[in-house]
């Protein structure tokens, strides 16, 4: 059996590749590092699956109702990274941009969230670096949702690349006003008037109150 170098050992995605590099989306660097974060993706999606399998066959619940996973398109990376005045080399990148891997977890309850992110953050080898929780406080656009970014081993030959994926935890309701809101709003490109603004914060705190009146018709 191969035996892990203790050398490697904890380090980061960082050096597996050249860390000064320019970044480039056409190089063999960014197809490895890629790679890395839907590795990472993969590993968390299977640990969540096995979650919402087990709570319906144990507990005759549906804690999940589905997870999404997506890598952010390289060109949103170059995007942000140019927004954000973030110098163009994949030290950079591998450190300021936290979302290229995302995973999205939706459950029927707004009390599911608190369940499944209490789960999440007690799992051995899966540090948090980051929690954000817009459940109890809302972001001003009225965007509602509960962040975790974890950081997650991937169980490479010679070593264990700790990569980070930013996960979203929302209600079905939640997450149909946000992806609305998203293709309306969240991207800058599309300039909204005050007023299409307040509709939608106005849409979310009915959102909001759905969300607590099926809590109690659950009860
Ligand atoms: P980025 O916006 O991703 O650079 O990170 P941040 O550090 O500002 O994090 P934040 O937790 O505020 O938002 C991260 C993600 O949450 C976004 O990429 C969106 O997916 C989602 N999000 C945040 N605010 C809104 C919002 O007002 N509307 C919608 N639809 N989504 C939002
Ligand atoms: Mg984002």
């Amino acid at each position: 059996m191969m035996k892990l170098q203790k050398k490697n050992y904890l380090m980061g995605i960082e050096n597996l590749i050249d860390y000064h590099q320019k970044l480039k989306l056409d190089d063999k660097n960014f197809k490895r590092l890629m790679f890395l974060y839907s590795m990472a993706i993969r590993e968390l999606e299977t640990k969540i699956e096995i979650l919402k399998d087990e709570f319906k066959l144990f507990y005759e619940y549906d804690l999940i109702d589905h997870i999404t996973t997506r890598i952010k398109e390289p060109k949103s990376i170059i995007n942000k990274m140019e927004q954000r005045k973030i110098s163009f080399t994949y030290q950079e990148m591998i450190k300021n941009i936290n979302d290229i891997a995302g995973l999205r977890i939706i459950c029927p309850l707004k009390r599911d969230i608190f369940t499944i992110k209490d789960l999440l953050k007690k799992w051995n080898g899966i540090e948090v670096l980051k929690e954000k929780d817009y459940v109890t406080h809302p972001k001003k656009s009225g965007y509602s949702s509960y962040h975790l970014l974890l950081k997650v081993p991937v169980t490479l030959s010679k070593n264990i690349i700790y990569v980070k994926v930013e996960v979203q935890i929302r209600t079905i309701a939640m997450d149909f006003w946000a992806n609305l809101e998203h293709k309306m709003k969240y991207k800058p490109q599309e300039k909204i008037t005050n007023e299409e603004s307040n509709e939608w914060i106005y849409c979310a705190k009915m959102i909001h109150k759905l969300d607590h009146k099926m809590i109690n018709l659950n009860e």
